[in-house]
């Protein structure tokens, strides 16, 4: 059993924590709202980048969780497609003691005009091939 919590500020992470969470035959819950859940085998985390940084909510819920020995898989969108959202959950889980499996990236679409488009199909069926891969290493 896996557990895929995101935060998403315009909708854009939440379409690859629906197409994750599919394959993995569970449902993506919101960050706010959501606890670890000691039985989940891994934990994919997702977030959108907003001023080069996971949403707060995210990165919240990273201190103030125990991660000793959680396997931890990464998911993100950002308008430039740089990753920064994914590296930093990642700097920020390996302090708090998780193993991080492995990330995935794409562009969202941002505003009106940068990365319009994004998440599109391409983009999902990445993601969906990445939850394949990741739960493999669970
Ligand atoms: C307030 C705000 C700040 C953003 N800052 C960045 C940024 O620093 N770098 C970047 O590449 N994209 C930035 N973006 C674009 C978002 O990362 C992108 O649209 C992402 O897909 C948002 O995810 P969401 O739809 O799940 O909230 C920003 C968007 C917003 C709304």
């Amino acid at each position: 059993m896996h557990q895929v919590l995101f935060y998403s500020m315009g909708g854009n992470t939440r379409k690859l924590a629906d197409a994750i969470a599919r394959v993995l035959g569970v449902k993506a819950a919101e960050i706010k709202t959501a606890s670890i859940d000691p039985a989940a085998d891994i934990i994919f985390l997702g977030s959108g980048c907003y001023g080069s940084n996971p949403g707060e909510e995210m990165t919240k819920f990273i201190e103030k969780n125990d991660f000793s020995s959680r396997k931890v898989a990464l998911f993100g969108t950002s308008g430039g497609n740089a990753g920064l959202e994914v590296d930093l959950m990642a700097a920020a889980l390996k302090h708090k003691g998780a193993t991080i499996l492995g990330s995935y990236h794409c562009k969202g679409k941002a505003f009106l005009l940068f990365s319009t488009g994004h998440p599109n199909q391409e983009d999902l069926d990445s993601a969906r091939k990445f939850a394949r891969e990741m739960s493999m290493l669970g």
